[in-house]
């Protein structure tokens, strides 16, 4: 796949504003160790995140009942993760610093209602979802091992249905022309934040 075809793939399918630096998926092939570490931990996040969703707002049953199966998932996918690394001999280890989490975490916008606070959540999950799904892609294109790419190509499809559902819940929960709006400007805020950061092989982000 050239440059151009990447850049559309990831315009069409994700929404993301720029497509990822053409040279992480080969640095992050150098360092799979690495990369394996801090994706076992995107997916422990990524469960613990739905479930602290649902447990901050118990009122909304719409919510619960999307999110629920959503943390099964992700769980299994830590598991799947750590499966990988054990059959590599690699250990957990402590957990990274999430540098790109951390930014955008720092962009939500504080007030307004308690949708839109959960809004902002939904959003940012959902962003998470959409760069994770874009650099699993990658992986599953581009890397030599075939037990490992079709391993991402499996964790890409689950993670662009959790990307709908957190989408289809902003949606659920507030205007619909307020969604189009601020997910823009979330977009625009993710590909900044993209932009900014240095590029480097041992992150999922
Ligand atoms: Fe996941
Ligand atoms: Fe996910």
């Amino acid at each position: 796949m050239n440059t151009e075809q990447r850049n559309n793939a990831t315009k069409t399918m994700l929404g993301l504003k720029l497509p990822t630096d053409p040279r992480w998926v080969n640095i992050a092939e150098k360092n799979i160790e690495e990369i394996l570490i801090d994706h076992a931990y995107c997916e422990q996040k990524a469960a613990s995140s739905c479930i602290s969703l649902i447990i901050q707002y118990p009122e909304k049953e719409k919510l619960r009942e999307v999110l629920m199966p959503v943390v099964s998932e992700e769980w299994a996918h830590f598991r799947m993760v750590l499966k990988e690394m054990d059959k590599r001999g690699i250990a957990l280890g402590v957990q990274r610093r999430d540098e790109y989490v951390h930014q955008l975490y720092n962009s939500m916008r504080h007030g307004g209602t308690r949708e839109q606070q959960l809004g902002e959540r939904l959003f940012l999950n959902a962003l998470i979802e959409a760069r994770s799904c874009e650099r699993f892609r990658l992986l599953s294109q581009e890397i030599s091992d075939e037990n490992l790419r079709e391993f991402y190509h499996e964790l890409m499809i689950s993670e662009a249905g959790h990307y709908v559902n957190f989408i289809d819940l902003a949606k659920e929960y507030l205007p619909a022309d307020y969604v189009k709006t601020r997910w823009a400007e979330w977009l625009e805020t993710e590909a900044q934040v993209i932009d900014n950061m240095e590029l480097r092989g041992d992150r999922v982000h």
